[in-house]
């Protein structure tokens, strides 16, 4: 009898994630797990799902300038962020789920927990979207930059432009959370959350400006290549908001 074939997902290589206590990124000291990690066994229900819905999801999901479902357009310059999600031999990940949210172009999330910051809201911007990989592990979304915003970490604190993603990958037990950030970004060697990652993994994180990627009279464009685990893995997120 042929044995099925079953993908163990073992766990992240810490070498190259965040600690979870990084006294720099001041929350992860009160938060941080201090009982060593219990490895849960994985089995096949781990590994084949099951999954979110995939069927509900629409292509107009990954248009954030106008998901909002207003008529209106979100203010904001207007980019595309594309990019394949890989597995740990540099295959594909098709038909994966890939969730992102994001602060609007004034550095606000349409969120209570941001109701306290002095910004404006955008009426056409929720600041989330969704998207599907295609056959060859692909994305793709519309946006605008997300504004930099403050935060109490510590004094004058601002966080780089980033998105949040959420990349599913084959099965739940698989999902990894991480943020994209923007090559060139004069807050990246200030910012403690992205300084978590190891210096060696930091730069996994950030899409660099394509110019193929750009439509004209349209939109700039990004690239991010996202491997969810392995020696090449993002980083994963240990931000709580
Ligand atoms: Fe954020």
């Amino acid at each position: 009898m042929t044995e099925p074939m079953v993908r163990h997902y073992g766990p992240k290589a810490h070498t190259d994630h965040p600690p979870f206590n990084y006294p720099d990124y001041r929350s992860t000291v009160l938060r941080f797990p201090n009982k060593d990690m219990v490895s849960i066994v994985q089995t096949l229900s781990e590994t084949t799902g099951p999954g979110p819905a995939w069927t509900e999801i629409a292509e107009e999901d990954a248009d954030l300038t106008t998901n909002a479902g207003t008529g209106g357009t979100a203010l904001g310059q207007r980019i595309i962020v594309t990019g394949r999600v890989l597995d740990e031999n540099g295959e594909p990940v098709a038909n994966t789920l890939i969730e992102i949210w994001q602060a609007n172009a004034s550095g606000r999330y349409a969120h209570w927990r941001d109701e306290d910051h002095p910004a404006p809201l955008d009426p056409n911007f929720l600041g989330a979207g969704q998207c599907i990989t295609d056959g060859e592990g692909v994305y793709r979304f519309t946006t605008i930059v997300p504004g930099p915003y403050p935060w109490p970490n510590h004094r004058n604190a601002w966080r780089p432009s980033h998105i949040h993603f959420s990349i599913m990958g084959p099965a739940l037990g698989t999902r990894l959370v991480t943020q994209m950030y923007f090559e060139g970004d004069p807050l990246l060697p200030l910012d403690p959350i992205y300084n978590s990652a190891p210096p060696h993994s930091r730069e996994r994180m950030v899409a660099s400006y394509d110019h193929d990627v750009t439509e004209e009279n349209w939109a700039t464009g990004y690239r991010w290549d996202i491997v969810i685990r392995g020696p090449l893995a993002a980083p994963t997120d240990q931000e709580d908001g």
